[in-house]
């Protein structure tokens, strides 16, 4: 049974968020959210609840609030630390906002857990740490640059946690660096809900199975991939959401260590059409548009590490995680609020 019982999650009523929620809560975790709402709303919450039967403490606050922080984590054994902003390209036009929320509010957060003696954190990274693949697949000791602010926040603090770990090493720190987050949780009741035309491909595909929107535009038709169209490891929010208590579970010593969350299988963006289509009964229109600037030809994680550290590994594939988006797309066709 875990000992760490009662964990504050910033960031839970997000999409990664609410389906690790659920995770604590079913495993017997007590479970205290932090957010802000600029990317969600309590609606998730209640829904997290539906699903578990089980009650989420709630407390409305910035994670650059360091002394409401503090305060509200009181009590608690550890933090996993979803909050923060995450479109790449709003990051290049507004870096100075994605530094202040992601940096500046991880420093709030980490002095917030050191005022209370809490030393075991989870935090969110992501494969965008490694930039352009030097080789495939990526383990954890593949050289790490970026190549937007995003991107740079996530270097960034992983850097200060390893900082700080030297620093103090009672320390307890997993850096979880996530590949490609789809799909939903089995009840269709939480799901990625994004705001205005979505950026990344899963939730777009389901839009236009739904009727939202016209066709995709496929990003690139001319990389040297199986197709010509773009390879990403994408891996199912739930098995996701599962490898967030396996390293809670595994932060019993002292220890600051990055480790991947990906299949180790690379899917092409038509693969991911294809499969949608066979999941959802629809016909999913797309034009080859010009290649989105920035983006890289393939990239998929060597996922041993997980299995050695965590023993965690995937268990959906990619019909799964076309089912499981599906499904929730055609229960919230307009998404939470309107549905
Ligand atoms: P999300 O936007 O759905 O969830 C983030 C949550 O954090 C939201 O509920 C938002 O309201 C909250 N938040 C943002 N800034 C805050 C602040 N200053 N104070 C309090 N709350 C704040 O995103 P997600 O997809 O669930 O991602 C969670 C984490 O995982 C993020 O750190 C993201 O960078 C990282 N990540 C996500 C992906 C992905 O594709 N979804 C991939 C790699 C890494
Ligand atoms: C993006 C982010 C990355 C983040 C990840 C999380 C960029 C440049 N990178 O990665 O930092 O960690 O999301 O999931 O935004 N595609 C289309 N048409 C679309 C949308 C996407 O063809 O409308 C293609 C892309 O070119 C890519 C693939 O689909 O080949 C996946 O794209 P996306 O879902 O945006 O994820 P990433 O680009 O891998």
């Amino acid at each position: 049974m875990n000992r760490l019982l009662r964990v504050f999650v910033t960031g839970g009523a997000g999409y990664i968020g609410t389906h690790t929620c659920v995770e604590l809560l079913n495993a017997g975790y007590e479970v205290v959210v932090y957010d802000n709402f600029s990317n969600s709303n309590a609606e998730a919450l209640k829904r997290v609840e539906k699903i578990t039967g089980k009650k989420v403490s709630l407390i409305l606050g910035d994670i650059r609030d360091e002394a409401l922080m503090t305060e509200s984590m009181s009590g608690c054994d550890a933090v996993i630390h979803f909050a923060g902003l995450k479109a790449v390209g709003e990051s290049v036009e507004k870096p100075l906002e994605y530094y202040d929320n992601n940096v500046q509010g991880t420093l709030c957060l980490l002095r917030a857990m050191e005022a209370n003696s809490i030393h075991s954190l989870v935090f969110s990274s992501s494969a965008t740490v490694y930039g352009d693949p030097e080789y495939l697949p990526l383990n954890e000791s593949h050289p790490l640059r970026t190549t937007n602010p995003y991107g740079t926040t996530k270097l960034v603090i992983e850097g200060i946690l390893r900082d700080l770990y030297r620093s103090n090493p009672l320390w307890k720190i997993m850096i979880l660096r996530y590949f490609n987050p789809v799909g939903a949780h089995k009840s269709g009741l939480i799901g990625e809900d994004p705001q205005g035309i979505p950026n990344n491909l899963m939730p777009f595909v389901a839009q236009v199975a739904i009727g939202r929107r016209e066709a995709l535009n496929v990003f690139g038709g001319d990389y040297p991939t199986h197709d010509g169209t773009g390879v990403r490891d994408y891996i199912h929010v739930v098995d996701l959401a599962v490898g967030h208590i396996k390293a809670l579970e595994a932060l019993e010593s002292p220890q600051c260590r990055a480790v991947n969350l990906g299949t180790g299988i690379g899917y092409s963006v038509l693969d991911v059409v294809n499969a949608f289509v066979q999941a959802s009964g629809k016909s999913i229109p797309y034009v080859i548009a010009p290649r989105r600037e920035g983006d890289i030809a393939a990239c998929y994680a060597d996922p041993s590490y997980a299995r050695e550290i965590l023993g965690w590994s995937a268990s959906y594939n990619l019909a799964d995680m076309c089912r499981d988006t599906w499904y929730f797309q055609s229960k919230n066709p307009e998404g939470y609020l309107l549905s």
